[in-house]
């Protein structure tokens, strides 16, 4: 596939790598060349298959809104827009691409929220639970989409009203470390997600653009991960 990566950050240039390995090619842009979405012309993406986005909050919602314009497929990693979800939705909708997104690409992590939604179970019983999550100093958004993810999942499987508290860290270089801790009277159970580098993204999103590939619709990765 013709693939164009935005973002040349810490995870943009991993998918760039993972997707040339796995021999596509690969166009990049970072900010400079993609400022106010000017890299996302109808023109500019004449020959490119689909769009991966590693950016950033400020700039995603530009870029989808010129991809979809532009008639292209759209794979998004980029994370703190979900409030515009249904607006996204329409967009896509409306100009007939596919859209695929995730608030995290790991295969290893929609594993853990599977267990994560078994472990759920211990709040049925006498148990109460709280959600931690670790990133690098500079991400942007707190918490991260992957503990708002499982916080749903949770209070959904556990049938109880309420939502589990989250307390997020930023420190050093984590590159992701998600934990639910489930406490009794009597005893803890740990369940715990934590990622050893960036290549777990990078994977799933390039593996994402190739399952779009020739689809129209919006999807979410947790529903077709298991496809991959
Ligand atoms: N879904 C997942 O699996 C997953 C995994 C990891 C991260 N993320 C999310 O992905 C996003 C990026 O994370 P990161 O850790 O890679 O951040 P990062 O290292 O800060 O990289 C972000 C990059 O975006 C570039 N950028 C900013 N505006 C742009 C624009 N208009 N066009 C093109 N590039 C632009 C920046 O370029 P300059 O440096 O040139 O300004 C920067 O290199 C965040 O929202 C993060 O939460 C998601």
């Amino acid at each position: 596939m013709n693939l164009l990566v935005l973002g040349r950050g810490k995870t943009g240039s991993v998918v760039a790598e993972i997707a040339r390995e796995r021999r596509h090619h690969v166009g990049v842009a970072g900010s400079a060349e993609n400022a106010d979405a000017a890299a996302l012309t109808a023109k500019n993406l004449e020959d490119v298959d689909a769009v991966i986005d590693f950016t950033a909050p400020l700039c995603i919602l530009a870029n989808i809104e010129a991809c979809a314009i532009a008639g292209k497929n759209m794979v998004v990693g980029t994370t703190g827009w979900y409030s515009d979800l249904d607006r996204v939705r329409k967009l896509i909708a409306q100009h007939e691409t596919g859209f695929l997104y995730a608030a995290n690409f790991s295969l290893g992590v929609n594993l853990f929220l599977e267990v994560a939604r078994a472990a759920a179970t211990a709040l049925r019983h006498d148990y109460s639970g709280q959600i931690f999550e670790r990133h690098h100093v500079h991400k942007e958004d707190a918490p991260s989409g992957t503990a708002m993810a499982m916080q749903r999942i949770m209070r959904e499987a556990s049938g109880r009203g309420e939502d589990l508290e989250i307390t997020s860290f930023r420190e050093g270089d984590v590159v992701g470390l998600h934990e639910v801790v489930l406490e009794s009277p009597t005893d803890r159970i740990y369940v715990c997600h934590d990622a050893k580098s960036r290549r777990g993204f990078g994977e799933g999103a390039v593996r994402a653009a190739e399952w779009l590939s020739g689809k129209k619709g919006f999807y979410d990765f947790k529903d077709v991960w298991r496809e991959l």
